[in-house]
């Protein structure tokens, strides 16, 4: 049932993405964590090469040992998004491991959850700009020698890319929406390469833990999170989400200001909530 509701469409046929991947090379950004961790495992179950790039050194390298140990073979590329010069190495060092890539999932990011006034929302805003939209589109841009016709581009989206705006989210969502335009937009310039976008709802990562609130909502588990990323490996589809963001597209373009107010509502509801704690 929590699946039904949850879960976009997903791969759930292990030999089918060993037919797509096995014997091939995949880079993961954000592999030592959640979401990008479980997905470079199962693409290493797929026997695929499995290139691991996040900040955490320490927790790559123990991905890759799990990768190893389920028969695939892996590649750790401690790099941090952010930093120009530290993509421009990244990109150097997937192009020397893998000069042809069967896909790349861009999947790393961060989330910042502060109301725009509060705090310093400028470098909130900064800062996300920086993981979620230029370091990997900086990223992209550079390993375009190794993504020929067939390879794959997965963006890692948010549903929350698609909908109204919601209060403490701006810089989250602003990204998230930018980024998943721009990919779209340039893997369409590049001849044979097939985007795809995952919107994917909420899923049980470190990301979410801050947000007390969702300890309490219905979310995929990790694993659960990499059956949806890696669909566009077996199945040639444009986009993935659950069946039910079109109805909350509609909604927003049908009646932007309902959705916009019911937010409004559940985040003072939240907040209420959080004072009498
Ligand atoms: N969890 C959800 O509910 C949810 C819902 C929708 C979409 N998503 C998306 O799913 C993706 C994965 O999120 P997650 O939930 O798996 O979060 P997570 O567990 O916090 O993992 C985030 C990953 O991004 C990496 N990362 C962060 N900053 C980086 C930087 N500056 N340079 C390189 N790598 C960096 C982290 O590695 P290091 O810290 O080692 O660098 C980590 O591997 C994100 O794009 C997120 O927006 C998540």
């Amino acid at each position: 049932m929590r699946r039904a509701l949850l879960s976009p469409p997903a791969c759930r046929d292990l030999s089918a993405l060993r037919a797509a991947v096995a014997g091939r090379a995949v880079l993961v950004t954000g592999a030592s964590s959640g979401v990008g961790e479980a997905t470079a495992l199962r693409l290493g179950a797929a026997g695929a090469t499995v290139l691991l790039l996040a900040r955490r050194e320490e927790r790559l390298r123990e991905v890759a040992a799990r990768v190893g140990a389920a028969g695939g073979r892996a590649v750790v590329i401690p790099a941090d998004l952010s930093d120009p010069a530290s993509v421009d190495g990244a990109a150097r060092e997937v192009l020397k491991a893998a000069p042809v890539l069967a896909g790349v999932v861009s999947n790393a990011g961060r989330s910042v959850r502060r109301r725009a006034l509060d705090g310093a929302p400028r470098a909130d805003l900064e800062r996300l700009l920086a993981v979620n939209v230029t370091g990997p589109a900086r990223l992209l841009l550079a390993l375009r020698p190794a993504l020929v016709a067939g390879s794959v581009v997965v963006n890692v989206s948010s549903v929350s890319a698609r909908h109204v705006g919601a209060p403490r989210w701006g810089a989250y969502q602003g990204s998230k929406a930018a980024f998943d335009l721009w990919v779209q937009a340039a893997v369409a310039e590049w001849p044979g390469v097939r985007g795809a976008s995952v919107y994917l709802p909420l899923v049980r990562t470190p990301m979410i833990a801050p947000t007390r609130a969702y300890r309490f909502l219905p979310a995929l588990s990790a694993p659960e999170a990499a059956e949806v990323v890696t669909l566009p490996f077996v199945r040639s589809v444009v986009r993935v989400a659950p069946w039910w963001l079109p109805g909350v597209e509609v909604a927003g373009i049908v009646c932007p200001g309902v959705l916009a107010r019911g937010l409004a509502w559940a985040e003072r509801f939240e907040a209420c909530l959080e004072r009498r704690r």
